[in-house]
């Protein structure tokens, strides 16, 4: 019923460790943010069509911080909205085309044409998008890949794109949540990311650099996913953590592009870029600036790994940690008569009812316990997810 930082409390004022939301990025209840937000509610809450200039130095800030083709953005309400806009300014800007690229597991949003390009969940495929095969999950930061393996994805990607073709499609786009958080958080080279993005561009498809989940620091070595990934998406979306839980999504596209697609269709969102949604927006980047968060997010993310790699001789029932910075995930085996799925689940359960450590799970199956608190988490907050973790896997060895 209630958040403040790293913490959530419930009905009975009992407080738990939220190891789970990245929408509050800075924190639950930020008071900052909320400050940035009732002093904006209480002097003009309106539509966007007229500028104002909190949208504007937003929209200036977020620019700065992205590489110069990236320079015009588009604002809406959610990760969804953002990558829908994406779809069309991507349909638009290859003439039409109809083909999809994704990657394995990937989760992209809800709307029509978005959900269509996700397949997390076991969801069914639409015919008119492909799947691009993931990399190896045990990759750990400064791991290089073989040549093998290297020359195993281009592979892939020359399939996925051959497979298009012979259903008639030519590709406008193809999405990577570079954090590939609903595929398991992996975190492969850069040299992974040359082996697709390459054949995908040759085919004409423009790449989708879906930041809804990594953008903003969370893997604590670079600003942006698509940075650590090596890669300079042609479109960026924005969702989830932008606002700190006030409802914001944002595109980002070259100029050019945005202006031939206006001048086709006109875009307008009622609410998109809203003076409040900006005033959150601004005041969540104000933070990550003061607070240093995205140093944080390195060091307590380092410090977290080194403790979880110490579990897994101990637990046999933990298979192997992966992902950086504050996008964490931990693998679990099967135990006994449990799959891997349901010891997830187990220990997700064990954790809130006996630790009140919150916790998620990702995964093909949903057998990656997985570790994404808000970015003010510190050494202790990760202290404690340990000793949860620890107490959860003793619990399952007791059964
Ligand atoms: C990578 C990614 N993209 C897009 C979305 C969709 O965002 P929203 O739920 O705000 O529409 C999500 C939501 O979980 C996501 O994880």
């Amino acid at each position: 019923v209630r958040g403040a930082g790293v913490h959530l409390y419930d009905v009975e004022g009992r407080e738990y460790l939220d190891v789970y939301n990245n929408v509050p990025h800075v924190g639950h209840t930020h008071p900052h943010v909320v400050a940035a937000i009732q002093r904006q509610v209480a002097t003009l809450v309106t539509h966007t069509r007229y500028l104002h200039a909190g949208i504007l130095e937003y929209a200036e800030r977020l620019t700065a911080s992205l590489p110069a083709p990236l320079d015009t953005c588009l604002f809406v309400n959610s990760g969804s909205e953002a990558n829908d806009v994406a779809w069309r300014l991507a349909r638009s800007a290859t003439g039409g085309n109809t083909g999809g690229l994704v990657f394995e597991h990937a989760y992209h949003g809800i709307t029509e044409a978005v959900a269509a390009l996700t397949p997390s969940g076991g969801r069914p495929r639409d015919p008119r998008v492909v799947t691009l095969g993931l990399p190896a999950a045990q990759l750990r930061a400064g791991d290089t890949m073989s040549d093998a393996a290297l020359r195993a994805s281009a592979r892939d990607a020359e399939q996925a794109l051959e497979t298009l073709a012979a259903r008639g499609l030519k590709p406008a786009a193809c999405y990577i949540d570079s954090g590939l958080t609903s595929s398991g958080i992996l975190d492969p080279p850069p040299a992974w990311t040359a082996t697709w993005a390459g054949p995908v561009r040759r085919a004409g498809a423009l790449i989708v650099g879906d930041e809804v989940q990594y953008g903003l620091g969370r893997s604590g070595s670079h600003f942006w996913g698509f940075e650590r990934r090596g890669l300079v998406p042609d479109i960026v979306t924005l969702g989830k953590p932008v606002g700190n839980g006030y409802p914001m999504g944002v595109v980002i596209a070259p100029r050019a592009l945005v202006e031939a697609f206006q001048a086709k269709y006109g875009f307008f969102s009622t609410f998109g870029g809203n003076p409040v949604a900006a005033a959150a927006a601004l005041a969540v980047l104000e933070v990550l600036g003061r607070e240093q968060l995205m140093a944080n997010a390195r060091a307590t993310g380092e410090y977290l790994t080194a403790r979880l790699l110490a579990l897994l001789p101990r637990h046999p029932v933990l298979e192997s940690v992966r992902g950086v910075g504050l996008m964490i995930g931990v693998s679990v085996r099967a135990h006994g008569e449990l799959p891997a799925p349901r010891v997830a689940k187990f220990m997700v359960n064990h954790m809130a009812a006996q630790s009140r450590v919150l916790i998620g799970t990702e995964g093909a199956h949903g057998e990656v316990l997985k570790l994404r608190p808000p970015m003010p988490f510190g050494s202790a907050h990760a202290d404690r997810l340990v000793a949860a973790i620890e107490a959860a896997a003793d619990a399952l060895g007791a059964l």
